[in-house]
Order: structure tokens, then C-alpha cells, then sequence
């Protein structure tokens, strides 16, 4: 599939999310930061605004759920919906019950891990996701500094996607920016988010462009 960029919306303005996406029309994905002042401590939007984008966007949405509880609410996401549907592993009772239940709704299945959390207990799930997150900031805010210390996450996490011969894809988000962004693809990501970079850019397409020349680098 090669490299593929998701602009965060959570950067955008909020008053005008049917026109935000339509910005970032070379995106491959769009990125949904779904928050509900429990797992992380901000609230952002849910399942009926991303139903609404799901009719007015021409991107595929990649719906990133930082929530208590998603073994309840996931599915209603791919319903919605979303094309991609991502759960974090510290909030999921049954991780393997959920990542099938998204697939057998017709999404894909994502997994992610905050920056604290190890890829190793995890390894034999890795056959049931279609995606690994990899969170390079804690959860829960847009802007916030590119943590280094993910780095070596990243190249494990990649060593064990190849090691078990799994096409998964492996995401990035927190911080990717045009400074950020090679250090993760050379670690072996290959799904980047970029909230600030890309909606705060003077054009959000040409950043893009520009964050993909990088990682392709
Ligand atoms: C943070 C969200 C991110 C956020 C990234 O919890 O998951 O998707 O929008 O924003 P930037 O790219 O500005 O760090
Ligand atoms: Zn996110």
C-alpha cells in the first residue's frame, strides 16, 4: 500500500467539518479523534457527527476512539460508517472478540497502544488487526511534542509484523510533523497522522504532498 497520510480533524475548525475535510482532498484517510472525557481527559465528538461526515466527506474515515468501554461502542462506528475503526488495548475487555466483530462489520480493525504500553504481551493479536497504533504523545490533545522515546516501539513493532509475514499497516499519530516525520517511517511506520501540520499549514494539500516526499525519503 506504501505510505498514507491522515489529517487529524481534531486541528480543524469544528464549525465547519463538512468544508475541513474537503481541504485535505489528497489525503488518503481521514483522521476522527473520537474523545469521551474518560480515557482521556477531553471530549471531542461521536457517533452522530461521524455519521453526518461519513455522508459529506469524500475520504474514508479512520476513526481513532479514545474512549472507556469500546467493546460498546466500536461496532457503532463501522455502522456509522467508518472505513478504518481503531480501539485502544488499555480500555478493550476482549481485544480479539472486537478487532472480529469490526472486521465481520466490513471495517478494518485497529489497535492502539499509548506511549507507556508495550507491544510484546500483544504480539500473538497481531493476526486479528488490520492496523497497529502506535500513540508518539499521550492521548487526548492536538499539538502536543513528538515523543521520541516511541521510537524504538515503533521498529519492534515492525520486526514483529514481518516476522509473522502480516500485511498490517503500522500508524503514527502524535506530533508527526514535516521534523517527525522520517524518523517514524525510517523505525518502519507507514500510516501517518498530522493534525497541527496539515490544518495549520498555509495549504493543507501541498503539506500533504510535502509530509509524503518525506516519508517516502
Ligand atoms: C491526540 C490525537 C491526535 C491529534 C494529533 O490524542 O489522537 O490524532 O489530533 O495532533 P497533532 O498532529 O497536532 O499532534
Ligand atoms: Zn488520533
Amino acid at each position: 500500500m506504501g505510505i498514507q497520510i491522515s489529517p487529524s480533524l481534531l486541528a480543524s475548525d469544528f464549525a465547519n467539518l463538512a468544508a475541513e475535510a474537503e481541504r485535505v482532498n489528497r489525503a488518503d484517510w481521514l483522521h476522527v479523534d473520537v474523545m469521551d472525557n474518560h480515557f482521556v481527559p477531553n471530549l471531542t465528538l461521536g457517533l452522530p457527527v461521524v455519521e453526518a461526515l461519513a455522508k459529506a466527506a469524500s475520504t474514508p474515515l479512520d476513526c481513532h476512539l479514545m474512549i472507556e468501554d469500546p467493546d460498546r461502542w466500536a461496532p457503532g462506528y463501522v455502522e456509522a460508517g467508518a472505513g478504518s475503526v481503531t480501539f485502544h488495548v488499555e480500555a478493550a475487555a476482549a481485544p480479539v472478540r472486537l478487532a472480529r466483530e469490526l472486521r465481520a462489520k466490513g471495517a478494518r480493525a485497529g489497535m492502539a497502544l499509548r506511549p507507556a504500553t508495550p507491544i510484546e504481551p500483544y504480539e500473538d493479536l497481531l493476526p486479528e488487526l488490520d492496523m497497529l497504533l502506535v500513540m508518539t504523545v499521550e492521548p487526548g490533545f492536538g499539538g502536543q511534542k513528538f515523543l521520541d522515546l516511541c521510537l524504538p516501539k515503533i521498529r519492534r513493532t515492525r520486526e514483529l509484523i514481518e516476522g509473522h509475514g502480516l500485511e498490517m499497516w503500522l500508524q503514527v499519530d502524535g506530533g508527526v510533523s514535516l521534523e517527525t516525520i522520517e524518523r517514524c517511517a525510517d523505525a518502519g511506520a507507514d500510516v501517518f497522522v498530522a493534525g497541527s501540520a496539515v490544518y495549520k499549514a498555509d495549504d493543507p494539500n501541498v503539506m500533504i504532498d510535502d509530509l509524503r516526499a518525506r516519508a517516502e525519503a
